[in-house]
């Protein structure tokens, strides 16, 4: 890839922060947007990214905000030039069985999980047909394509996910543009930490590689997809899971 142009939303988590690393390994570009509250985390990002120099940079970002999203893209296109590459990252849980589950934690999961990726690709996407070039990849889940105990509003928005990469991927696909799903299963990150132990060794003893996912696994399986040589493959769903969940 030459200097392609990356965003990666909630780029400065645990999975964001090594498709940040994967993408500017392969010669990206890479704008990590997220919220601006994550101080004492842009720290560490900034020296997991600091080999990377100027190649690795941040935008602060609410996926939730329409406006800010369009005003990111446009941003990006005025000071880099364009947006080659976006990568749906920004992702929340709200777990609680369906009989305990407020309003608000449907609410607010369905708007960062699915409105966030609606925002990100309608502001980039004008730019992408315009240039005849484009790779978009949203992040998925396991639990989108099993269900998850606890999960209602997080497996419904994360099946969504998959079902908006294979429509978009219709729409844009004679333009150059691919559009994938990477369907991550149980990774080593905060996210994942904070399922309660008990519950979470149950799920690492029924995943066949026998251990949680590192948030490289992921990040190499993205850049695959982002790679400019990778234009064969639009409307995919690829499974990262340690063979946790497998279908034809
Ligand atoms: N499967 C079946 N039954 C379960 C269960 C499960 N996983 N978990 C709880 N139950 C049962 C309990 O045994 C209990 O049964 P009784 O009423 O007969 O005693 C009943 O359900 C309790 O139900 P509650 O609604 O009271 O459950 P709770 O409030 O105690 O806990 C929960 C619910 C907080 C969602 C908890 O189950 C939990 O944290 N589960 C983990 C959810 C999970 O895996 N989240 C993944 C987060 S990471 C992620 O999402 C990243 C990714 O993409 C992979």
């Amino acid at each position: 890839m030459s200097e392609r142009i990356a965003i990666v939303t909630g780029g400065i988590g645990g999975l964001g922060s090594a498709i940040c690393r994967q993408l500017a390994r392969q010669g990206a570009r890479v704008v990590a947007a997220d919220l601006a509250n994550r101080s004492e985390r842009l720290g560490v990002f900034r020296q997991e990214m600091a080999e990377f120099g100027e190649r690795v940079s941040f935008s602060a970002l609410d996926v939730t905000d329409f406006d800010s999203c369009k005003r990111l893209i446009a941003a990006t296109e005025a000071s880099l030039g364009r947006v080659d590459i976006l990568i749906n990252v920004a992702g929340i849980t709200r777990d609680a069985s369906l009989r305990k589950m407020e309003k608000s934690q449907w609410d607010q999961l369905m708007a960062v999980n699915l409105d966030g990726i609606f925002h990100m690709s309608r502001a980039a996407i004008e730019g992408m047909l315009a240039r005849g070039f484009g790779r978009i990849v949203n992040i998925s889940s396991v639990n989108g394509q099993t269900g998850q105990f606890g999960q209602t509003n997080y497996s419904a928005a994360k099946a969504g996910v998959h079902g908006f990469t294979m429509a978009l991927a219709r729409e844009v696909a004679a333009k150059g543009i691919t559009v994938n799903t990477v369907s991550p299963g149980y990774c080593q990150t905060e996210m994942v930490m904070a399922v309660p132990e008990v519950i979470r060794e149950k799920i690492i003893a029924q995943i066949p590689v026998g251990r949680l996912g590192a948030p490289d696994d992921i990040g190499r399986a993205v850049a695959f997809l982002a790679a400019d040589d990778t234009s064969y493959i639009t409307g995919a769903n690829l499974p990262v899971n340690g063979g946790y969940f497998m279908s034809f």
